[in-house]
């Protein structure tokens, strides 16, 4: 079952094209990271598919509902994490989560839930302090354990893991592909950094300046003949031993020459035979470097 179905939506804020015309699919259990620089249209479209926003035109369906049109059966699908949420500061952590689950459980066991939330929280004995006196860290820990907690079909989480420390968020995601694995929830989320998408998602798609210029499977995008060389050699290097066709983003750092090459890999190592070779790896780019050459390329390749 299609889980979203967007077509050709457009979002203007008065004169700002924050979206201009994107279309995209997100099939029931997938992970589907949403990324883009700042600006890129991504929250817009996050509001959008959590009924929060007006579209300007276009249409966009969860699990069969239009937004527009049945915004309440939307609602009750999915569980939404804005990018700057606070939560009321004069409850504790466990109050909030409480609170929450009252108002969302819709036939759940209230108790089951708020346990659930605090222990994804991983807050620990704070659960019962006031959320005014968090950390931003562990606020942003106790919302996305909140909309966690309650087994969404569908969890939009607008950039859920910035303002973690490495570990928490890693933690995070965990508990994200828990979610997605054990209960088969689809997972929509944003975020600009790559390594982060990377880890998590089945399927991405890229968005700039208010237009998806990608989509693609994780594996796919990993799996572009685009390989990472790393070069030391035992003479002094210089740039033009490298020039050949399909080689971009050359750089020399600590006396190892360091550039993607998209193309045969017997054609590399070939006019790499003559050289004295001290040391040469061969890696997956990461997907910054992907993202790099997609953006500036502007478009499918
Ligand atoms: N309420 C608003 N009024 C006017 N313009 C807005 C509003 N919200 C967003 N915009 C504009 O729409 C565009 C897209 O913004 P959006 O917040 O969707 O980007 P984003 O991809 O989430 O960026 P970030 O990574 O910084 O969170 C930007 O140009 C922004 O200035
Ligand atoms: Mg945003």
């Amino acid at each position: 079952m299609t889980a979203i179905h967007v077509t050709d939506l457009v979002k203007h804020y008065g004169r700002i094209e924050a979206l201009r015309g994107i279309s995209f699919t997100v099939k029931e259990g997938e992970i589907f990271g949403l990324i883009g620089p700042n600006g890129a249209g991504k929250t817009t479209a996050l509001r959008i598919v959590s009924t929060l926003l007006e579209i300007t035109s276009g249409t966009v369906e969860v699990f069969g509902y239009n937004v527009k049109k049945d915004p309440d059966e939307v609602r009750e699908k999915i569980s939404y994490l804005p990018e700057e949420a606070g939560a009321y500061k004069n409850l504790s952590g466990k109050e909030y989560l409480n609170f929450m689950a009252q108002f969302y459980a819709d036939g759940k066991d209230v108790r089951e839930m708020v346990e659930k939330g605090i222990s994804m929280s991983g807050l620990e004995e704070r659960i019962t302090d006031k959320v005014g006196t968090y950390s931003k860290g562990m606020t942003r820990k106790l919302l996305v354990a909140r909309a966690l907690m309650m087994e969404p079909p569908l969890a939009i989480l607008d950039e859920p893991t910035s303002g973690l420390d490495p570990l928490i968020q890693q933690r995070f995601f965990s508990l994200i592909e828990e979610e997605n694995r054990k209960n088969g929830a689809t997972v929509l989320f944003s975020s600009h950094i790559l390594s982060e998408v990377q880890k998590l998602c089945t399927k991405v798609a890229i968005i700039k300046e208010g237009r998806i210029i990608r989509v693609d499977d994780m594996e796919t995008m990993q799996d572009t003949n685009y390989k990472k060389y790393r070069v030391a050699l035992k003479e002094e290097l210089k740039a033009e031993m490298f020039g050949l066709d399909g080689v971009s983003d050359f750089k020399i750092e600590d006396g190892e020459a360091a550039f993607i090459f998209s193309g045969d890999p017997n054609v590399m190592i070939r006019a790499l035979a003559d050289r004295r070779i001290r040391n040469l790896t061969i890696e997956e780019p990461s997907l910054e470097e992907i993202f790099v050459r997609i953006t500036e390329g502007g478009g499918n390749e």
